[in-house]
């Protein structure tokens, strides 16, 4: 039965807050319990709380009733414990916990509430299964990491609203039920009751909201933004994520860069004592493909993309000599220390390769006592094989491995695999933070499937200025003032100096294939805007979950979220997304086509 807390229980420390000054004193602490051991004449129970571990102790010669209670208790029950700190008994210290000398011996006790069998131990390691830890995340969050992650969370988004206020950003909250634009994700839609058959979308950003925030004048705007993507769902990517928004007027790509490198040399200064040092590298988007095949390269180490394609025109393997015209080439990396693996592990990385829609994969291996064997060697001629070592610098213990396809596949592949043979070989360390910004992104992406032009930022990104010209003849070539800030080969945020001029927004919106009909219903309220006086701006959004996982040393957000999403975007818990009665449908006009079983 649980017994109520009074106004004379109160709590007068965290439980991991004791140390050997506090021996004699009388403390009152309220708690889970980790676990009760009884050793006969004596028991003793784990009080945990969010601070950590305190040891309660209960002797059946001083107290019989309170002994005869705390026998009965078990793991996860909740208790206010009174008593007097004292030192343990010799041979009882626990150097593992850092209140292991003391412990409290116990005079009053409440049982607040009693507690199932947890389907899991409350402990850092215990090995549950990921879908039974998020079925159950209200215990899976008292877990030790869990809480850290959290609170770790907490303070690094307190670091960013004290940076940026001091940076002089103003916190502007902006809605989050708001006009469907659909350009990029997917939205999730939100019915109107009040207007029928209209919707609202979720923010997939602030993004407009915050540009007509420069615009109305209040020049640096920053927000701990929820934002909702209807998206398939990654390691990195959760349907509702939050972002560390911002927007600053009268500036270039430079000054935002400045800002937002300085947030994170603070952050890292402040939070982790490491100074990131000079100026973040910055690397044109052509350099990130030719070098990394990859636009979020992990610089952490080298096996660096080399071309190939002018050393093997006309040459005898059909597999290269067909790729050897525009748009396509054959690309090769050297994977120093790659010529241990065996033949099974470089089928494992034909496979990858394969993933990411290249043909095959060609490789050759130099071992240690300098003798090559390779999959494509004997159809090239020796000056061609010589030719390749040269420009790889190939030497004892490579690997090289080689692609020939369409630039786009073999960029992913080669890309894909550089990072996976880093990993394999373990180059990776997770404490190594190597940021660079990536820059001069193409302004529009083609898509062959719906034959037109997509912006890959968004729509409101600007071109450079010595690129505008081939805006309608030329799309493709037209180079952004987009810029990304990049980690250890993971995205965590991303930006642009926006369009602030009607023309050249409506000409953007035109090159996206709409009509002046379509832009003005879509986005009639910023072109009207944009006639009142528009600042030049520009602004950046950190991923918040990936920067705090990222620098956590997480792989997976749902580490640092309290309550995540799984990848079909249902919440475990809670089981959302769920049906809802036919009133409340009725009350929206809107009628059910088809449903899940
Ligand atoms: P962008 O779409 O690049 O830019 O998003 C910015 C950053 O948000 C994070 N992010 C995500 N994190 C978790 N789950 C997701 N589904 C997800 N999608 C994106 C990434 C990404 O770098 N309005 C612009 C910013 C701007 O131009 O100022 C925007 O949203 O870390
Ligand atoms: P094959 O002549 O098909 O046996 O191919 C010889 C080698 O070239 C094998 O190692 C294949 O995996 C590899 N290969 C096939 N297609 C490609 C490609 N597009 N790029 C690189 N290597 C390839």
């Amino acid at each position: 039965m649980a017994e109520l807390l009074t106004e004379n229980d109160k709590r007068s420390c965290y439980c991991a807050e004791l140390t050997k000054a506090d021996i004699g004193r009388r403390v009152c602490v309220m708690g889970w319990v980790q676990k009760q051991r009884n050793l006969g004449s004596l028991i003793f129970i784990d009080l945990r709380d969010r601070s950590g571990i305190i040891q309660l102790s209960f002797d059946e010669q001083t107290d019989r009733d309170i002994f005869d209670a705390a026998y009965s208790i078990r793991s996860e029950f909740v208790l206010c414990a009174k008593g007097t700190v004292r030192s343990r008994g010799e041979g009882a210290i626990n150097t593992a916990l850092p209140t292991g000398e003391i412990e409290v011996a116990v005079d009053e006790l409440k049982v607040l509430s009693a507690a199932k069998t947890p389907p899991f131990e409350i402990v850092g390691n215990s090995p549950v299964r990921p879908d039974v830890r998020l079925r159950y995340r209200f215990l899976d969050l008292r877990r030790p990491d869990m809480q850290r992650n959290i609170i770790n969370r907490f303070r690094i988004t307190k670091l960013a609203r004290d940076y940026y206020a001091r940076e002089g950003f103003i916190d502007i909250e902006t809605p989050n039920l708001i006009k469907p634009t659909p350009e990029g994700a997917r939205d999730y839609l939100v019915p109107s009751r009040v207007h029928p058959g209209k919707f609202y979308a979720l923010p997939q950003s602030p993004q407009l909201y915050k540009q007509l925030l420069m615009l109305s004048g209040f020049d640096r705007y920053f927000q701990i933004a929820r934002c909702y993507r209807d998206e398939d769902l990654r390691a990195d990517r959760q349907p509702e994520f939050t972002q560390i928004d911002t927007e600053m007027s009268f500036v270039t790509q430079d000054d935002v860069m400045r800002v937002h490198e300085g947030f994170l040399k603070y952050l890292f200064r402040e939070f982790y004592g490491i100074d990131l040092g000079g100026d973040f590298i910055r690397m044109p988007y052509a350099e990130a493909m030719e070098r990394f095949g990859s636009d979020k390269p992990d610089i952490r180490f080298g096996f660096e993309l080399h071309n190939l394609s002018d050393l093997l025109s006309g040459c005898g393997f059909g597999v290269f000599a067909s790729n050897i015209k525009p748009g396509s080439s054959v690309r090769a990396i050297n994977v120093k220390g790659g010529a241990a693996f065996t033949r099974k592990e470089i089928d494992g990385l034909t496979d990858l390769a394969k993933t990411y829609r290249a043909k095959g994969l060609a490789w050759l291996k130099k071992n240690e006592a300098g003798e090559v064997s390779s999959s494509y060697a004997k159809f090239l001629t020796e000056e061609e094989n010589a030719a390749i070592a040269e420009r790889m610098a190939l030497s004892p213990g490579d690997l090289l491995l080689v692609v020939a396809d369409r630039d786009s596949v073999v960029f992913d592949a080669l890309g894909a695999l550089r990072v996976e043979c880093a990993k394999r070989l373990h180059l990776l360390r997770p404490d190594d933070y190597r940021f660079l910004w990536v820059t001069e992104f193409p302004l529009l992406e083609y898509s062959e499937e719906d034959g037109r032009f997509y912006a890959k930022h968004h729509p409101f990104t600007a071109p450079m200025d010595e690129d505008i010209q081939y805006l309608e003849s030329d799309p493709g070539r037209v180079r952004a003032k987009a810029y990304d800030i990049v980690l250890n080969g993971t995205e965590l945020g991303g930006g642009s100096i926006r369009i602030h001029d009607a023309e050249l927004q409506s000409r953007m919106f035109s090159v996206l294939g709409m009509t002046e009909e379509e832009a003005n219903e879509k986005f009639g309220f910023l072109l009207e805007a944009f006639r009142y006086g528009v600042p030049p701006h520009g602004g950046l959004a950190f991923g918040l979950d990936r920067l705090v996982a990222l620098t956590l040393g997480y792989e997976d957000i749902r580490d640092v979220i309290a309550f995540p999403k799984v990848q079909n975007a249902s919440e475990l818990m809670t089981g959302a997304p769920a049906r809802t009665d036919d009133k409340s449908l009725a009350e929206l006009s809107i009628a059910v086509t088809a449903q899940e079983d």
